[in-house]
């Protein structure tokens, strides 16, 4: 079941990674581009920071971060090949290539030692983990003592304009998104 799961959120991801962008951008009105400019900002206090970014998709966090004084090295970690190719066109555009590494693995099981990573960052990632669980408890071991997890992420919407939106953004346009 986990497995089956697993294979079907790979599967979506590559078929609409060629689109991911686009439609990120379109769907939040630009949004995204802000919030993950926020989360960078709030670690701008901090210094060469070794970032780990899980479910880093077509990397625009990632980037963000690679192009900060304060960051020292950034792994951007994704099961999807098709999304990390398009975060490796991107990275090669802004010439991050000396800075940011990408790594195509599973986050339930992280291919780095204990302790690595002063940070880590997944951004709009955590609802599509299989098993959140395991994927925190991988987190947290490759964390370095006092490290920090940073979740980016929509909280639900119960009532309102704002959820109806939200669901008809999660059940419709990225479904039709993807079968188109
Ligand atoms: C909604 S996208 C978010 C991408 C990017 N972080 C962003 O902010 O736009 C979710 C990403 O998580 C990846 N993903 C989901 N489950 C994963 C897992 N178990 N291991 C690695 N990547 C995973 C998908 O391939 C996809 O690229």
């Amino acid at each position: 079941m986990g497995e089956n799961l697993t294979t079907s959120v790979r599967n979506i991801f590559n078929q609409v990674a060629p689109v991911y962008d686009l439609l990120n951008h379109l769907f939040s009105l630009n949004i995204d581009r802000y919030w993950r400019e926020k989360t960078v900002s709030r670690f701008s206090s901090l210094q060469n920071l070794r970032v780990l970014d899980v479910c880093t998709g077509t990397g625009d966090l990632a980037i963000e971060f690679a192009g900060k004084s304060f960051c020292k090295e950034v792994v951007g970690v994704d099961f999807s090949k098709q999304m990390l190719a398009v975060a490796e066109a991107k990275i090669k555009k802004k010439k991050l290539q000396g800075k940011i590494k990408l790594v195509q693995g599973d986050v339930m099981r992280l291919p780095f030692p204990d302790s690595s990573f002063d940070l880590v960052t997944i951004s709009f990632g955590l609802r599509n983990l299989s098993d959140r669980k395991s994927g925190i408890g991988e987190i947290v071991r490759v964390l370095k003592k006092d490290g920090i997890l940073a979740i980016l992420e929509f909280s639900p919407v119960q009532d309102g304009a704002v959820a109806y939106f939200y669901r008809f953004y999660l059940n419709t346009l990225i479904l039709l998104s993807v079968i188109w």
